[in-house]
């Protein structure tokens, strides 16, 4: 390795469509820009860091992936509590991630990672690392930036599953449950339900009151139209149960009918409340999985050029964003383990219910 220029990258927490599409930004603008830049790949995300585990990537890997979902690097959790917690065998990781980066003399760490993964980033960068970071997650939930790459893509998958979802629900006379991603935020159960045409969207953001989504679907039966289609976050959650304590929850949890999930429990309530037939759809992981959309391709590589960019200024400690129609980048010190979530009061939920879609809330 006698390269002047080294630079780390990591693909860390949940995977999305575009995290192939990112990287290769990346590293096709440090080529460019410089002749002596050497790209090291760390395996599975803080993990390869922490164990050096680590390979020195070539030019052509970066090739050919632009519209392959996954990642290339792999990727693992690695919770940002247990970040000061040593490892079963005693190991100090923060120390640990610090010795591989200094071992391989690199002169900056590029993370693509969500929430936990730019805390991490945040906590290496306060212990005198250089990071660049990028905005990672079908979720959208960052904070500072007005996309990450990879929620469009799982608006589309999700929005495909509402779609199939609709003519069976029509022909069949049923409530359909579509259970979309998002345990905190609801950015994608709402923009897949209104692409979808989603005539209910519940979201942990606006907590539902059962009895005024039961009224919805009677509402629908008596002006004759005999299904009705929920998008429902994994992180709904009804007015009462929002109303207790994270103690009290878990205690009614354990006491009450158990369920896989929120829309099965919903399901349940709507039979019961309704009469009519209620089938659950859960595309789970599917969300993340496949193509990124020509959307992600295009942020992807803005975005990935730009971390780039920031790294041949040498500006570290920043996470790039998107501002409206511009890329940007705000320090990670602002945005670390803030979560962007949906306004009940803002726009696009009023011109959603001013369609007729009900939140469930009134
Ligand atoms: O990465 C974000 C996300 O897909 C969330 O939408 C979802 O709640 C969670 O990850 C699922 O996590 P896991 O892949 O660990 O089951």
């Amino acid at each position: 390795m006698s390269f002047m220029r080294r630079i780390g990258i990591l693909t860390s927490g949940g995977d999305c469509q575009s995290l192939n599409a990112t990287m290769r930004g990346v590293a096709k603008s440090l080529y460019k820009m410089f002749d002596d830049v050497e790209i090291v790949g760390f395996e599975d995300g803080y993990k390869g860091l922490m164990y050096a585990d680590y390979r020195v990537m070539k030019p052509y890997e970066f090739s050919g992936i632009l519209t392959l979902g996954g990642t290339i690097l792999g990727t693992s959790r690695q919770p940002f509590k247990m970040m000061r917690t040593p490892d079963e065998n005693g190991l100090d990781k923060v120390a640990a991630m610090k010795h591989t980066y200094y071992k391989l003399k690199l002169e900056c760490l590029v993370v693509l990672g969500g929430n936990g993964s730019q805390k991490t980033a945040n906590l290496l960068r306060e212990e005198g690392l250089n990071i660049v970071s990028l905005p990672k997650t079908i979720d959208n939930d960052l904070w500072g930036t007005d996309l990450t790459f990879g929620f469009h893509s799982a608006i589309d998958i999700a929005t495909n599953a509402i779609d199939c979802i609709h003519t069976t629900a029509a022909s069949h006379g049923r409530v359909f449950i579509v259970e979309i991603m998002g345990h905190k935020v609801g950015w994608l159960p709402l923009y897949a339900g209104i692409a979808g045409g989603a005539d209910i969207i519940l979201i942990p953001e606006i907590p539902y009151d059962i009895k005024v989504v039961v009224d919805a679907i009677k509402g629908r039966m008596k002006n004759g139209k005999n299904f009705t289609i929920l998008a429902v976050a994994e992180g709904a959650i009804s007015k009462e149960d929002a109303a207790l304590s994270k103690k009290e929850l878990k205690e009614k949890k354990k006491n009450g009918p158990t369920y896989p999930s929120v829309a099965y429990e919903l399901g349940a309530l709507i039979e019961e409340k309704t009469g009519q037939e209620a089938r659950v759809t859960v595309p789970g992981h599917m969300q993340r999985g496949g193509e990124p959309t020509p959307y992600d391709r295009v942020l992807a590589t803005r975005l990935g050029a730009e971390a780039a960019e920031l790294i041949r200024k040498k500006q570290y400690g920043y996470m790039v964003a998107v501002d409206g129609r511009k890329i940007t980048k705000i320090p990670l010190e602002d945005i670390a383990g803030k979560l962007k979530t949906v306004d009940p009061k803002s726009d696009i939920i009023r011109e959603a219910k001013s369609v007729g879609i009900s939140f469930g809330d009134e």
